[in-house]
């Protein structure tokens, strides 16, 4: 995992919005410390973590916004420093979108490499299949994310009493939404459990639905295409190599803790 995913979606999210190449890797404990706070069975100790990495970033990000505010450049930090001076968006606004965006798209993006990876490597007539007809790698990609979602779960809370099922619910109802389980759901997909680079339609809730359906989908999709095609055309055979992967099963988080692959060129 560290030296095949972990260093990608840090360094094109860090580009994007304009974090100094250097600092990029730091990205990665910031983001997988902060999301811990969203996990359900979270302890004590993991909510301090967060809560001290939350500032440790909050500090990074004010002092990276002021340097930026004086020699601005081509980048998302720069853009919304103006939109801040424009008063379309306050400080608070600032640094909460700046840090969701570093946070939400690292740890879910190299755990579906690596996820990926691993399903692809279980399924090898599918590896197979898409090594002879690499077009089909955008259907491939969307099966990745749903088969093993890395975001398997969030929560919601009605904003108003709703019936669902016969059964009713009152305002402010916190509710767990299980997007990896919905993934699986025989009722929406044929025969859920098998992986099929093709499948199509394939409308899964990996990047979930409605109001905050993820803002990065393209970006993670993007990564993960360009990823899997450069791999599967520079080397002839991958393979795992030492012990099946043991998976990270947080209620917020799921992917391989390590991943040893053997990669032979073409
Ligand atoms: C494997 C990659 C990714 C997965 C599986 C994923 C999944 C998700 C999911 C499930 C949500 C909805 C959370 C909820 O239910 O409230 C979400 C929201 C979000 N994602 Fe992603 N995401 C990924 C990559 C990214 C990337 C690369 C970015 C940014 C560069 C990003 C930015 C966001 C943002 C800003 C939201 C919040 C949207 C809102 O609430 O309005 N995500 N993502």
């Amino acid at each position: 995992m560290e030296d095949f995913a972990a260093g990608i979606p840090g360094h094109v999210i860090g580009r994007i919005l304009g974090v100094p190449e250097a600092d990029c890797p730091r990205l990665r404990a910031w983001s997988e410390n902060i999301v811990q706070y969203f996990d359900i069975d979270r302890s004590d100790e993991r909510k301090a973590l967060a809560e001290s990495t939350t500032e440790e970033f909050y500090e990074y990000l004010k002092a990276l916004k002021s340097e930026r505010s004086r020699t601005p450049q081509d980048d998302l930090i720069s853009r919304l420093i103006k939109a801040e001076n424009a008063g379309k968006i306050d400080e608070d606004e600032f640094i909460s979108t700046c840090m969701l965006i570093l946070m939400a798209g690292h740890g879910s993006t190299i755990d579906a490499m690596g996820s990926g990876m691993h399903t692809l490597w279980r399924f090898p007539e599918q590896m197979l299949r898409l090594r002879r007809d690499p077009s089909l790698i955008s259907t491939a990609v969307q099966e990745m994310f749903r088969y093993e979602s890395p975001l398997p779960f969030m929560h919601r809370y009605t904003t108003e009493d709703i019936e669902i099922n016969g059964q009713s619910f009152s305002k402010g109802t916190r509710f767990g939404v299980l997007y990896g389980s919905a993934n699986r759901d025989p009722q929406q997909f044929e025969d859920p459990d098998n992986f099929d680079i093709a499948r199509e339609p394939n409308k899964h809730l990996a990047f979930s639905r409605g109001a905050h359906f993820c803002m990065g989908n393209h970006l993670s999709r993007l990564d993960m295409e360009i990823v899997f095609t450069t791999l599967l055309s520079r080397f002839s055979k991958i393979r795992l190599v030492g012990d099946e992967p043991e998976y990270r099963r947080g209620l917020s988080v799921r992917g391989p803790k390590s991943l040893q692959i053997e990669l032979t060129p073409a």
